[in-house]
């Protein structure tokens, strides 16, 4: 998490907000419905735990896993309406949570930072035998801004590039990541979104910036190269002219063989 815990949060549910109809149909198609028990690690501020509460009803249960108590804490508020979800602090891998417990363990977004091979092993062992297990990462592709700002292309394809290094959470690689571990009736799909500037979640690549900048700064980019291009960003966030085109999501699914 970044240093402004509020921006980040508030960036954190705007994301949540703009991938949720992507997670939807991911939901439908994997059938979760009343009376399941479902897990959401990394849950953020809130992730997918509203979506997951309201298709599992009274009689399920959804439990959220994160290692951050403000976004526990957020978490907590979104969902104080929903007695079926209980969250729980812990830092990924590692969950405390019952094995072979869940009909269905999500994560998004969260296997750069816990390590995507061996959260995959926790996610298999809390699903029970022929439970549904699904890893929402993204592609190789950056996001997009139309017109560019100076600079931007170039920045961020290195970004990417640093990011790329650290393949085994890129999506297609979950791919192969899921047929090692012997799972069984395994799906992928693909989601892009497209906005203009005004959208909450066109905040990204500015946050992304901001992230790298240490980073950068670094390996010789000079300060007012990023400052000129953070002003670019803030503002292509907010011009309704400006067209984005987020990174790819990929979503990969499979079942723990019964
Ligand atoms: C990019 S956010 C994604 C939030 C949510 N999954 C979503 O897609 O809306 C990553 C989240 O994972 C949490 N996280 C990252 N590494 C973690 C770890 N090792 N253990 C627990 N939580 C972790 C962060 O605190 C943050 O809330």
């Amino acid at each position: 998490m970044l240093a402004t815990p509020d921006r980040e949060l508030g960036r954190l549910r705007a994301q949540a907000r703009a991938w949720a109809p992507a997670a939807a149909q991911l939901l439908d198609q994997l059938g979760v419905g009343p009376g399941w028990t479902c897990a959401d690690l990394g849950c953020g501020p809130i992730g997918i735990l509203d979506l997951l509460a309201r298709r599992v009803g009274r009689r399920g249960r959804v439990v959220g896993v994160d290692r951050h108590p403000a976004a526990l804490l957020t978490a907590l508020d979104a969902t104080r309406r929903l007695p079926n979800v209980a969250l729980v602090p812990a830092t990924l891998p590692t969950t405390g949570l019952p094995r072979r417990g869940f009909d269905f363990v999500h994560a998004r977004l969260v296997g750069q930072e816990a390590g995507a091979g061996p959260l995959l092993d926790e996610m298999i062992a809390l699903a029970r035998p022929g439970g549904w297990i699904a890893i929402e990462e993204p592609g190789r592709e950056p996001w997009t801004i139309d017109p560019a700002p100076a600079d931007y292309e170039r920045l961020a394809s290195r970004v990417t590039g640093r990011f790329l290094r650290r393949r085994s959470a890129i999506g297609p690689a979950l791919i192969e990541q899921f047929r090692r571990r012997g799972l069984r009736r395994i799906g992928s799909r693909v989601h892009r979104l497209e906005f203009r500037g005004g959208h909450p979640y066109a905040v990204m690549p500015a946050f992304a910036l901001a992230g790298a900048r240490t980073w950068l700064v670094a390996r010789g980019v000079p300060r007012p190269t990023l400052d000129r291009l953070a002003e670019a960003l803030e503002t292509a966030a907010t011009d309704r002219r400006v067209r984005h085109q987020s990174f790819p999501l990929w979503q990969v699914w499979a079942r723990r063989p019964t």
